[in-house]
């Protein structure tokens, strides 16, 4: 178990700075994530072993003259999302003039498709329900599938899901085809005409997009519910062509500051022990580190003096990511509505806001650093002396909407490659996970 940070605490002002020493990364620490990063790219690619999957899209970087109508579905960790795209000299058109998307769980508790209870037809019938919302039984279309999950591919539409993450446990997907599942839910609505003909992961669409404008893009990463990133590799093994490898760098776990609370978090997770640096970024998580980490403090009399045991912050999962959003802001109508009607603490003192603010934005801070840990490990592999121009195409909640997340990553980025780092752009490049589908089509030539 990690040392107790809070040991020699006497003050919640004490505490927040032993807490911000502890969870600080210094430059050094910076590149050698980045380096063991590098390592472990080439250990997975060569040797098929270590904590990154690397896993094959079959698929390469576009030229920017794809053209055609596809069908996409975007598979993701919170939603789905069916949409007709238009690609045409250059240009991408969504057609459909109603966004048509469901949340995969409905906050007011009617349904959940991410439960154990769950069928995989279950699941995949409440996709094809969406895709119905769109196409009727008598119209042909080539269908992308996005699915942002571990995937191992045999081919370009053939992938079977490895393990779920983000805390999905429906029943009877695991080990199963995917595009295969949903082409039998299609055929159940009569939509026989729709043809799933590739799958690839949502960080892959995100590059495709980003690559389909933009020469030098050749790293797509998602910050968001879930986090990965892939890269396109120009050597991916014997006899194979080069092609985006998916790395599930969620998946890394070396070098890795690991505090108490991330080990809390891990052991009462779905899957203690995997997706480790997952668990350390993303918005799926970033909130109940929060919330272990003030548990902490109100365990040792530090904060929320007068809180019941059932109160905040002793149940489970009541911090989110927009809360700790809401926070770094400063937005104060959000915050009072969070603080007093969300978590029920009457009158916050001025220390305890001024701690509840400084904690999330340390945690913020600690997510894009070791972000840009693993997007410095990618550089090191694909241009080790780094010569020439590199676009990251980044997507994700986290990434666009998080105060202060995307800055720090290019503090970071900047604070290693000091004036090299000009040659590295991060780019916000949104509906990756939907439009990258189609143009993933599209490099096929259907
Ligand atoms: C999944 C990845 C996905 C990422 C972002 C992770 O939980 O394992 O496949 O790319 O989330 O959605």
């Amino acid at each position: 178990m990690n040392k107790d940070v809070l040991s020699e605490a006497g003050s919640l002002n004490q505490a927040v700075t032993a807490l911000q020493m502890h969870f600080g990364m210094p430059a050094s620490q910076i590149m050698e994530i980045a380096e063991a990063f590098r390592r472990a790219m080439v250990e997975g690619l060569y040797e098929k072993n270590g904590p990154l999957k690397m896993l094959p899209s079959y698929l390469g970087i576009p030229t920017g003259n794809e053209t055609g109508t596809y069908l996409a579905v975007d598979f993701g960790g919170t939603n789905v999302r069916v949409l007709l795209v238009e690609l045409s000299d250059g240009r991408i058109s969504i057609l459909n003039p109603q966004p048509v998307t469901s949340l995969l769980r409905d906050p007011g508790g009617k349904y959940d498709y991410t439960t154990e209870e769950t069928s995989a037809e279950e699941l995949f019938d409440f996709i094809a329900d969406l895709v119905a919302k769109l196409v009727t039984p008598d119209e042909s279309y080539i269908l992308g599938h996005t699915f942002s999950y571990p995937s191992w591919q045999k081919d370009v539409n053939t992938a079977s899901l490895i393990c779920w993450t983000k805390e999905v446990k429906t029943s009877g997907v695991v080990g199963k085809d995917i595009n295969l599942l949903l082409t039998q839910a299609l055929a159940r609505k009569g939509l026989g005409g729709v043809k799933p003909r590739v799958i690839l992961n949502d960080t892959v669409g995100t590059l495709l997009v980003a690559a389909y404008e933009d020469g030098d893009a050749d790293v797509g990463s998602i910050c968001g519910t879930g986090h990965n990133t892939c890269y396109f590799e120009l050597k991916p093994g014997q006899g194979t062509k080069p092609m985006i490898i998916n790395m599930e760098s969620g998946s890394f776990n070396l070098k890795l500051p690991i505090t108490k609370y991330d080990e809390q978090l891990d052991q009462t997770s779905d899957k203690p022990g995997d997706h480790l640096l997952e668990k350390m970024v993303s918005g799926q998580y970033i909130g109940e580190i929060m919330r272990l980490i003030l548990c902490d403090l109100a365990g040792k009399g530090l904060i929320f003096k007068g809180a019941e045991p059932s109160g905040f912050p002793f149940s489970t999962k009541v911090v989110s990511a927009e809360h700790l959003s809401v926070l770094i802001s400063a937005d104060l109508w959000a915050m009072d509505n969070m603080l007093i009607n969300e978590w029920k603490i009457s009158r916050p003192a001025d220390d305890e806001i001024v701690a509840l603010r400084s904690i999330a934005s340390m945690l913020v801070v600690r997510a894009a650093r070791l972000v840009a840990s693993t997007y410095l490990g990618v550089l090191r592999h694909i241009d080790s002396k780094l010569e020439r121009k590199h676009t990251i195409a980044i997507d994700g909640s986290l990434y666009e909407k998080m105060p202060g997340f995307s800055e720090n990553i290019k503090a970071a980025i900047d604070e290693v490659l000091k004036d090299r780092s000009k040659l590295v752009t991060l780019r916000l490049t949104k509906d990756g996970s939907g439009i990258g589908a189609a143009i993933a089509a599209a490099t096929l030539g259907f």
